[in-house]
């Protein structure tokens, strides 16, 4: 049965004749009223309000059509159906793992919201994708953006509107944090450019992309007061994330304003409190940043149970609840009729709901929704063909076919399996160990990481538990497995085609068969992993976030035992991110290591083309591989330190996560960010620098036009109230109101400036999706020459890296990058345009961005600690260099 609504129916100047440039004030502080010595945050940090929420701006370039489709859609909508579009009909209610109401007058299904950023969660005959922090070390953006796309087809193709994902929150702050293999890498141009890639992908797939969990969402531990509570924790509020405004901007903030550019059509507002100030509700982030500094003209949906209140959260930005119910199956929303009944009472302004419903729709007409869409032919809460259509409780009355078993994989299974081979980074390889030939005289292959599960690769919900091999996280970021090739079996594969001599062992505990079968092997490879997920699983002890960054499952032991009897032993890691490696990466009987991230279903195939020298390595790691954890600086938040209260992570450190910490600290890693090796070499040679014409940077002035209200609604209670003879389905959550007392305003206090709906200045910073345009205008082309020196075809990530010159800098920061593949002996041209936004400053007091007097240099190279090309940046004019 379908939800039935029958009868209702600063002033600063760069130019190359004339340069004047400032610097940055020392202020740093997320909110105009309290101030911290830079870079840092602070306990109990606020966040400051930011009204009225900004309304779509139908003169947005790439937005226009879609806007104005949404706005003639709009405009047809009662209001009932105005708020079952942003509202979520609760847990269990239809197919999806989130479903908003539909609006039966007009033909217009329930729009259908799905996991994960790397595959459809919680279906059959789909791909399982190599995971975003996996693809991440290949450094493509043609990866990147193919995987995007074949997993948006998918999504399509099941009947889904918006995949609900990628992730670049969290960035990876630490690396015990549960997620960071959902999201791609600590870098945040890095990100940046793979967010951008990837949504664009999945949006030319005719899919919504929701680019999350924003913001500040970097570890799971205290993310929900429920969650928190269950595992033991007495606290009454989630944890609040301080961050300063400068951090805020120049690394978390960074990739989202890539996402908005890059058309993202959703986002999603986090679990966690920013600045002690709710995700789904803190004006100044959804409000004042997202929605007027980056221009997003999209919708803000809440992550699942993250919204805390009805009103406030409508004012502070936020236009869809999911799943819908304030607390999974209670039958009650903070929306649905409660804000049906907060535009009627005038409590909500109507041109406020009207905004909500024009961005969920300016989404669909943006990424051709109208012209691709299939109805949904799956069910999230069961794999069986028929079955309930409702599951929420007391829904028992509709019974029928629920699964299709549509195969919506098309051949994506050989780019998956082309992509997490590229995303292999090859670490240490002794005198040409790899490639192999397959012709050793004995492969010896060690470690359950090797081989599948014995309860097969989906024998966990949700992937909770690290059995077997390795190849993707846990929690709703995953995806069913369609088959999963593991190691054990394509390098067997490779050994048999050739007759030659295999033996396993895939128990780690099983020291005398492991001292026996390497005691023989002539090469030994083994396997081991480490893993993490989402909170609400616990996998031995490890609460989603990781405990330790020690190889799980006796890792260490294995690769000792392997060690002591065989001297040519490969040591692959599958992991989530980081691990310790210090205890044996430089043993002399270790030849080679390889990271292979979590790479999706046909992870032993893209191991073997690695191994047996089909695909050339050329993943590069997009994090640090530290001596001791410590060395990161940037633990999680263990313990409640605020009372029962919210936890206070206060981001002190600033922009100095991983390798911009090393480079501050002077900390030796082992092997640094942007590392990797191949099968041949290259060379860096012939740095060139060219200077471009360019405009000043012209803060954006003016004010937008008034908020557009669309329609008119009923004033009659008889028109909101349920249809006669109505029959409801479990717990769902209608429009509908029980009560006609609902004209008189009973809560008048709403923030100051919450339902202006006049014309607003237009913000400095911001101007057009992703920020001010000048941001992008290119200052400067930087090119160097790489030649590949050895004697096959291989691929190169060259790497550009910038130090922005001041004194609370990083010491350089990624800017630019490219994979270019040279023949042997061939060289290419590698080239990056810088923009004004690569060159600038955060400059809290103007609240914009600032290109500052300070030296600033090039540098390009191999990772981010092998650059043997450096420049500086000259600017004409007066007013720089030399201060
Ligand atoms: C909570 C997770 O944080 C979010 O990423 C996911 O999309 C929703 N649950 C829905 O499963």
């Amino acid at each position: 049965m379908k939800r039935l609504l029958l009868a209702f129916a600063g002033t600063w100047v760069v130019s190359a004749a004339s340069v004047t440039l400032i610097e940055r004030q020392t202020n740093n502080s997320a909110s105009s009223n309290s101030s911290s010595p830079a870079p840092g945050a602070q306990s109990e940090q606020t966040s400051p309000p930011f009204y009225p929420s900004p309304w779509i701006d139908s003169t947005t370039v790439g937005w226009q059509d879609a806007i104005a489709e949404a706005q003639a859609f709009v405009k047809q909508l009662t209001l009932l159906e105005k708020v079952n579009l942003t509202t979520g009909v609760g847990w269990e209610g239809e197919a999806c793992v989130g479903n908003v109401g539909a609006i039966p007058r007009l033909g217009f299904p329930s729009l259908c919201m799905q996991d994960s950023p790397l595959g459809i969660r919680n279906t059959d005959y789909n791909s399982a994708f190599p995971a975003g922090g996996t693809v991440a070390a290949s450094w493509d953006r043609g990866v990147w953006y193919q995987r995007g796309n074949d997993m948006g087809s998918e999504f399509r193709d099941k009947g889904i509107d918006v995949q609900l994902g990628p992730v670049v929150g969290p960035l990876g702050r630490s690396p015990e944090g549960g997620r960071n293999w959902e999201g791609f890498s600590p870098d945040p141009v890095l990100s940046g450019i793979a967010v951008a890639q990837t949504v664009k992908g999945i949006q030319a797939a005719g899919v919504v992309a929701c680019t999350k969990h924003y913001i500040g969402n970097e570890q799971e531990r205290f993310r929900q007061q429920p969650e928190a509570q269950g595992y033991g924790f007495d606290i009454n509020e989630a944890l609040s994330s301080n961050i300063d405004d400068i951090t805020l901007h120049e690394l978390y903030l960074w990739p989202f304003a890539d996402a908005v550019r890059a058309g993202t059509g959703s986002i999603m507002c986090s679990y966690n409190q920013v600045n002690n100030s709710y995700g789904c509700q803190n004006s100044y982030l959804l409000n004042g940043i997202l929605k007027g500094e980056l221009g997003f003209q999209g919708f803000v949906m809440s992550d699942w149970q993250a919204q805390h209140a009805g009103v406030a959260t409508s004012l502070a930005g936020l236009d869809m609840s999911m799943p819908g119910d304030t607390v999974f199956n209670t039958g009650v929303s903070y929306w649905g009729a409660n804000l049906t009944r907060a535009v009627l009472n005038g409590t909500i302004p109507e041109w406020r709901i009207d905004d909500m419903a024009t961005r969920i729709m300016a989404a669909y007409y943006l990424v051709g929704r109208d012209k691709v869409s299939v109805p949904t032919n799956f069910q999230t809460w069961n794999r069986a063909t028929f079955g309930l259509f409702h599951v929420q409780p007391n829904a028992s009355d509709a019974y029928g076919l629920i699964n299709q078993h549509v195969d919506v994989r098309a051949e994506h299974g050989r780019n998956i399996r082309d992509h997490a081979a590229k995303s292999t980074v090859l670490l240490k390889n002794v005198d040409g160990t790899l490639p192999l030939t397959g012709k050793e005289k004995f492969t010896g292959v060690f470690g359950e990481d090797a081989d599948v599960s014995s309860w097969g690769p989906n024998g966990s919900p949700d992937r909770g538990s690290d059995n077997g091999t390795l190849a993707m996280g846990w929690g709703s970021g995953t995806a069913e497995f369609p088959y999963l090739v593991g190691p054990l079996t394509a390098i067997q594969n490779e050994v048999a085609s050739h007759y030659g001599v295999i033996q396993s062992v895939t128990n780690n505990w099983a020291y005398g068969q492991i001292a026996k079968v390497a005691g023989q092997a002539t090469v030994s490879i083994v396997f081991v992993n480490a893993d993490s997920g989402e909170g609400y699983i616990s996998v031995d002890g490890n609460e989603g976030d990781r405990k330790n960054l020690t190889l799980w499952r006796n890792g260490d032991t294995l690769i000792q035992n392997v060690t002591r009897r065989s001297n040519n032993t490969i040591v692959v890691i599958h992991s989530v991110g980081p691990v310790l490696i210090d205890a044996w990466y430089n043993n002399p009987n270790i030849t080679a290591i390889l990271w292979a991230g979590l790479p999706g279903e046909q992870s032993g195939n893209s191991i073997a083309d690695i191994l047996y020298g089909r695909i050339n390595p050329g993943g590069k790691l997009p994090f640090t591989l530290a001596k001791t954890a410590q060395d990161y600086g940037t633990g999680l938040l263990r313990e409640p330190n605020n009372g029962k209260g919210a936890p206070q992570d206060n981001f002190v450190e600033g922009n100095f996560i991983d390798y911009r910490r090393f480079d501050k600290e002077g900390i030796e890693p082992i092997y640094e960010f942007g590392y990797g090796l191949s099968y041949t070499s290259f060379a860096y040679s012939n740095l060139q620098i060219t200077p471009h014409a360019f405009t000043p940077y012209v803060p954006t002035t003016g004010e937008t036009g008034p908020a557009p209200v669309l329609g008119t609604y009923s004033n009659n209670t008889a028109d909101y109230e349920f249809p006669a003879n109505f029959t409801k389905v479990g717990l769902y959550i209608y429009p509908y109101l029980n009560s006609s007392t609902v004209f008189e305003n009973d809560s008048p206090e709403v923030p100051l400036g919450s339902t202006d709906g006049s014309p607003q200045s237009k913000i400095p910073a911001g101007g057009a999706p992703g920020g001010n345009p000048a941001l992008y205008d290119v200052l400067f082309t930087v090119s160097a020459t790489i030649a590949n020196t050895g004697r096959i075809t291989g691929e190169e990530v060259a790497q550009l890296y910038v130090s922005l010159g001041g004194p609370s800098d990083p010491l350089r920061v990624l800017r630019g990058f490219d994979r270019l593949s040279i023949a042997a002996g061939g060289s290419t041209t590698f080239s990056v345009d810088l923009t004004r936004r690569d060159l600038s400053n955060w400059d809290p007091v103007s609240q914009n961005w600032v290109i500052t007097r300070y030296h600033k240099n090039v540098y390009v190279g191999a990772s981010s600690r092998n650059l043997p090309l450096n420049g500086t940046l000259t600017f004409s004019g007066s007013g720089y260099g030399g201060q």
